[in-house]
Parts: C-alpha cells; structure tokens; sequence
C-alpha cells in the first residue's frame, strides 16, 4: 500500500456519523465488475456505510472501473472531472465527500490517478477489495491511498461471511464469481495484467455462496469468471473438476431454476462441459464464445491459439449436444495487419454461425499489450467501416432470431416489474426479456408462455 500526503484533507471537513454514511457505486464494463461492486458494498456495509442509488446523498463515490478499450477508461477520467467541482460544492458546505477509483483502471494507472485526477482519495486493484474499510480509514486521516497490489492471499477468502449475503435482498438472479484473471494473453488484451493470472475459487465455497444464493430467493446464478470455463477444483475425494463437474454439482441445490456461464474461451470448451449442456435441462441453451476473427492469420497474431475451422467444428459439437443453444460472441474489427480479406473472413464466419447475440468492437491499442507494438496499425476510418458492416450482419442475425421464438412456448423467468402497471418482464432461456402481464407478487416463479411478438431487444408473450 502506498500513501501520499491529500492534496485537500478530507478530515478538514465534517464527517457524517460513521453508521449513517452513504455510499454510491458506478460500475462501468463487465459483470465480473457488477458482482465486485456488490461485494464492496457488502464489505463496507459492515463498516457502517448503506448503499444509496443517490449520488447526490453520498458521502463516499466509488468508479468501479473497465480498462478494456482506451474509451472506458477516458470515461473515467471525465467523471473525475465532474467529481471534483461536486467535492468542491460539498467541501463549501462543510460536507465531506470521498472518492474512491476501484476496478482495472486503478490497477493498470495506480499512482497515475491520483496526479491526474486530485479530487481522488483511495485508488483499489480487484485484488484488494477487502483492504478497502481500512484504506478510507487511512483516507479519512488526510492521506491519499494507493492499494494495487496483488495480494499474495487468496482474495477470495475475505469475502464477507454467508450469513450477510442472507440477509441483504437481492433479485431472483445473482453473479458468482467462480474463478478471475487470465494466462491466455492475447495480444490484444490488458486483462492478464489488470486481473492477474488464472485463479480458481475452492468448490466448497461456491456451493456454499451459491446455496445461500438460493436460499434469499435467487432462482438463477449466472457463474462468471474472465475464463469462466478454465475453472478448475477438486472434490473432498481429491479428484480434479471442470467447470462441467461444478455445473452437475450445482445442479443438485433445490430451488434453483437456471444455470448460466460466463465468458468462456474456445480452448477451454471440454468435452465434460459440452455433456452438461447436453444432460443438465437447468443449463440455459445460450453460449457466449468470443472468436473475436474470423481469420487464421489474425487469429494466430491474436494469440488466440484456435483456427477458424477449430471454432466452428467446436460450434458443430456443442449444436449436436444441444440443437436448441443460441450463441453470442465477441468481435474486434480492425485489429493490426487485418486486411479486406481478413475482414471477409470474419463476415463469412458470423454468416455461418448465425449468431442470437453479439458485441463488436474496433481495436483500441493498449498500452502494455503485445498489441500495441504492432506496426500496420488500421486506419480509423477502415476500422469505422468495417465496424459498420459488421454490425449491420449482426444485428439482422439478432433481429432474425428474436423473430424466430414468435410463436414458440416456454418457461419464462419472472425478474422485476414491467414499465406499465401490471406488466412484467421476464427472461427467456437464450436471455431475451419477455413481457407479460401479470402481478409482482408472481416475481421469482417460472411461467409457460407463448411469444407473440418481438422488437429488436425484447419479446412479448402471453400465459398458457
Ligand atoms: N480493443 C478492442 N476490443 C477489445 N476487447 C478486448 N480488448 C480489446 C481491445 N484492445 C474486446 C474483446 C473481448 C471483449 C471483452 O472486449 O472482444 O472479448
Ligand atoms: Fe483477454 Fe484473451 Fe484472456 Fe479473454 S482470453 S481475458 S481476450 S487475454
């Protein structure tokens, strides 16, 4: 942990009660940083503070920040900007305001954010949430906290106790983080520094934290991890498990309804987990296997380590297993020495996958990354274009399949009320939200619908 002297004491100022302070958390990027955020919460509930959706009424702000493109993370640097005139305010009334930058942007900048950004008081890596009570205690003593350092513990193992996730309502769907960091490297990529290599979290603690889970209400867990399907444990018998054998387990905790996983790398896609697709029905028939080209020579510079063919011969087995899965991934257009016929090659792969969901990006250079010491770097304007057409493919094949389920029926998760009285919106199995009549009381329960109509985003059903 490093300190520096703050640049404007937060204790000159009054500090709210410590049992009535405020915090509000903005989560940029991935889900991986929506079940963080979360977790700090927790974390800092214990130490007083409550959440409020209120930025207006906190005494402490936290950026929960994305590193991933060089767009999210000057995203956070203009929210500082606008922090620093509402500290400002605040410091005139007398009020005290913390901030705090957490997530991939506090890892990878470090020190870096607190000279470009003073407003600032504590900066946190992922790996050291658990450090963070103690590093606004520091704050609030006038120094400006530095903690990135990759904590030689497990930080899994300061997760706050079981009991407390009880008690704290959360919706009938909830993250879990399995398993963090990467060793995969592609060239592209900053996760591998930003979130550290591959680590596992122990198999008892995840059913653990998945029955209590269920226990407070939560029918469907999404398992998350930045290489979910790389997770890896061992049973009380010592034997070795997959993250198929942690979904068969999961499987046997009454009262949950539904299995999701994410996000997953071809490579790591076995033939175990491809049988829990095939045998486990509570397993969402949905995908996402990021490809990112469709060109071996750009999948080779990518460091991705699979071929084109390998992807779709990979796409064959997991259809054959389960002829009902929808697949999404993840693009980059316009990675360095990509050519027209690179790009091509990308087009003709998605044509033949037929995607129900996906995200494309252009490639953002990042410092650090073998990337970005690349020569043959694409022009803005071919990257904007290319982007353009892409997209437009991608999107008719997500029309397309939404378009498909009209008139199909299944189970629909109810998850939260509809924007008219008397509506609800429920997810369908391949993550589409469905609207439905009906009653909040009925939140949390699986119904049968047929689908009577779809928009480009959503759905529209009625009860059988
Ligand atoms: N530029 C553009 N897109 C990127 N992604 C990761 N790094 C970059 C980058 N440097 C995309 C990949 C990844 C998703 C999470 O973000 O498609 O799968
Ligand atoms: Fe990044 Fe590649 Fe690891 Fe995914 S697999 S997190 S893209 S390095």
């Amino acid at each position: 942990m490093t300190e520096q002297p703050a640049l404007s004491p937060a204790k000159a100022q009054a500090d709210a009660p410590a049992n009535t302070r405020k915090v509000f958390v903005k989560t940029y990027g991935c889900q991986m940083n929506v079940y963080d955020s979360d977790r700090m919460t927790d974390a800092l509930s214990r130490d007083g503070y409550t959440a409020t959706e209120d930025m207006s009424e906190a005494d402490l702000i936290l950026l929960n920040t994305c590193h991933i493109r060089e767009k999210a993370a000057e995203k956070v640097y203009s929210a500082l900007g606008r922090l620093r005139d509402m500290k400002k305010t605040r410091a005139s009334q007398g009020r005290e305001l913390m901030i705090g930058v957490t997530g991939c942007v506090a890892q990878a900048e470090g020190e870096e954010i607190l000279r470009r950004a003073p407003a600032v008081d504590v900066v946190i890596g992922p790996q050291t949430y658990h450090r963070l009570p103690e590093a606004l205690k520091r704050a609030r003593t006038g120094q400006r906290v530095v903690d990135t350092e990759y904590a030689l513990e497990d930080k899994f193992s300061h997760l706050p106790q079981a009991e407390k996730a009880k008690t704290r309502q959360r919706g009938v769907t909830a993250f879990l983080t399995v398993q963090e960091g990467c060793d995969k490297f592609c060239t592209f990529c900053v996760v591998p520094y930003t979130r550290g290599s591959e680590v596992s979290r122990p198999l008892a603690q995840i059913l653990d934290e998945a029955r209590n889970l269920v226990d407070g209400g939560v029918r469907e867990l999404t398992l998350l991890g930045q290489n979910v399907n790389a997770w890896h444990g061992l049973d009380a018998d010592g034997r070795e498990l997959s993250l198929g054998d942690l979904l068969y387990r999961l499987s046997e905790i009454p009262g949950l309804a539904r299995l999701r996983y994410t996000t997953s790398h071809p490579r790591d896609m076995d033939e175990r987990l491809i049988h829990a697709h095939r045998d486990l029905r509570m397993l969402m028939p949905y995908l996402h296997l990021p490809v990112q080209s469709g060109s071996d020579r750009i999948l080779k510079a990518m460091n991705r380590r699979h071929t084109a063919d390998d992807y779709l011969a990979l796409i064959r087995r997991i259809r054959e297993a389960r002829p009902d899965i929808a697949l999404s991934g993840d693009f980059i257009v316009g990675f360095p020495g990509e050519t027209e016929a690179d790009f091509e090659a990308t087009m003709a792969l998605v044509r033949e996958v037929n995607y129900a969901q996906a995200f494309s990006f252009k490639y953002s250079t990042r410092p650090g990354t073998p990337g970005a010491e690349l020569e043959d770097q694409v022009d803005e304007a071919v990257k904007s274009e290319r982007l353009e057409r892409l997209q437009a493919l991608l999107f008719s094949q997500q029309y397309a399949f939404n378009d498909s389920r009209v008139g199909m029926v299944f189970d629909i998760l109810l998850e939260k009320p509809g924007r008219l009285e008397g509506q609800l919106i429920g997810r369908s199995p391949w993550l589409q939200s469905v609207n439905v009549d009906g009653d909040p009381a009925e939140i949390g329960s699986l119904i049968r619908v047929r689908i009577t109509g779809a928009g480009n985003n959503s759905l529209f059903a009625e009860r059988i």
